[in-house]
Parts: structure tokens; C-alpha cells; sequence
């Protein structure tokens, strides 16, 4: 696990902002859904498999809100550090270029692009990951595929659009 204070100082301060997950949980569990529908069976026999948590109901969908859960949650051992793992904050000037540079917008692997190349790293059985991790590693990525197709998550302006106020329903949220 990465320390701590190995997290550059602008990461940990977005981290410890309190987001509201702008996809929230229905864009999460649409992503999954679609994601289930198109498994193959022998695939989609895996993932039940995998998956430990029985709330799941070994189905992609369930398992992609887990992540938002336990990223802030009081003793998860996910907590905190897997925050910034949401989004990524590019650097580049939409309108006028359009760019995503590893080293400038994603330090250290630490951000959703990172993080999607890491857990796929885990998943995939040919690397000789245990259960636990591919676990683990498959409600990451059910969940960070819905973020990074998240426009806002992508860019960086206003904490991945969490801080653009709007009103929805008559009611001023963000
Ligand atoms: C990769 O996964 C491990 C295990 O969850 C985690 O400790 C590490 O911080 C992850 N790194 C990135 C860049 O996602």
C-alpha cells in the first residue's frame, strides 16, 4: 500500500475534500449493468466466482458502488488513500488541446487511469494474483469504468465537477 505522505500534497487535499460522487450510485450500477449483459457466460460464471461479498449477488452492478463505499469509510483499509484513484485531474486546455500526460496528470500511477491499468494488472489470472486481490481488483475496475467515462472526473477543473453548483429539481445541489 502507498504511504501516506508519499501522496503529492495536492492529491491528499482533494482527498480529504468531502466529494459528492457526481456519477453516483445509478450511473455506477447502469455501467455495471451493460457491463453484465454483454459477459460471456463462462466469464460471467467467473465473476460470480469471485466475488466474496454475497450482497453482491456475484453480479457487476452491485459490486460497482463498493468503491465509493469504503474509500472514505472509518477503518476500511481503502480509506482515504484509494480517493484519489477516482479521477484524474489533466492539465491540458480543452477548446484549445486536448491531452492526457502520464507523468504531468497522473504522478506515481495515483488517479483513475493509473488505477485502471494497476487493477487490471491484479485481475487478469494470468499474473498469479490470489483471490482476494482479483477480487478486489474487479470491484475497482467495475466501478472506476464508470468514472473515468464521466466527462468532469477527466478534467481538472472544480474537483472532477463535484464543485460546479446547479440546481436539479429545483433544489441547489452539486
Ligand atoms: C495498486 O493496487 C494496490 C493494491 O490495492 C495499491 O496498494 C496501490 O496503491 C495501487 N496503485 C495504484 C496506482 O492504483
Amino acid at each position: 500500500m502507498k504511504s501516506f505522505l508519499a501522496i503529492p500534497l495536492t492529491v491528499l487535499l482533494t482527498s480529504l475534500t468531502p466529494l459528492v460522487d457526481a456519477w453516483g450510485a445509478d450511473g455506477h450500477k447502469a455501467v455495471g449493468q451493460i457491463a453484465q449483459n454483454i459477459l460471456k457466460s463462462n466469464v460471467e460464471r467467473q465473476v460470480a466466482e469471485l466475488f466474496q461479498d454475497k450482497s453482491f449477488g456475484g453480479q457487476l452492478a452491485p459490486a460497482s458502488l463498493w468503491a465509493d463505499t469504503i474509500k472514505k469509510q472509518k477503518g476500511s483499509p481503502f480509506a482515504f488513500w484509494s480517493a484519489p484513484l477516482h479521477f484524474i485531474d489533466t492539465q491540458d486546455n480543452p477548446g484549445k488541446s486536448c491531452s492526457v500526460d502520464e507523468e504531468r496528470d497522473c504522478p506515481d500511477g495515483v488517479c483513475v487511469v493509473g488505477a485502471i491499468a494497476n487493477y487490471t494488472t491484479q485481475l487478469d489470472c494470468e499474473n498469479g494474483f490470489d483471490r482476494d486481490t482479483r477480487d478486489i481488483a474487479l470491484r475497482f475496475l467495475t466501478h472506476f469504468f464508470g468514472d473515468i467515462t464521466q466527462p468532469l472526473h477527466v478534467c481538472g477543473r472544480s474537483k472532477g465537477g463535484n464543485d460546479v453548483d446547479v440546481t436539479f429539481d429545483g433544489r441547489k445541489t452539486k
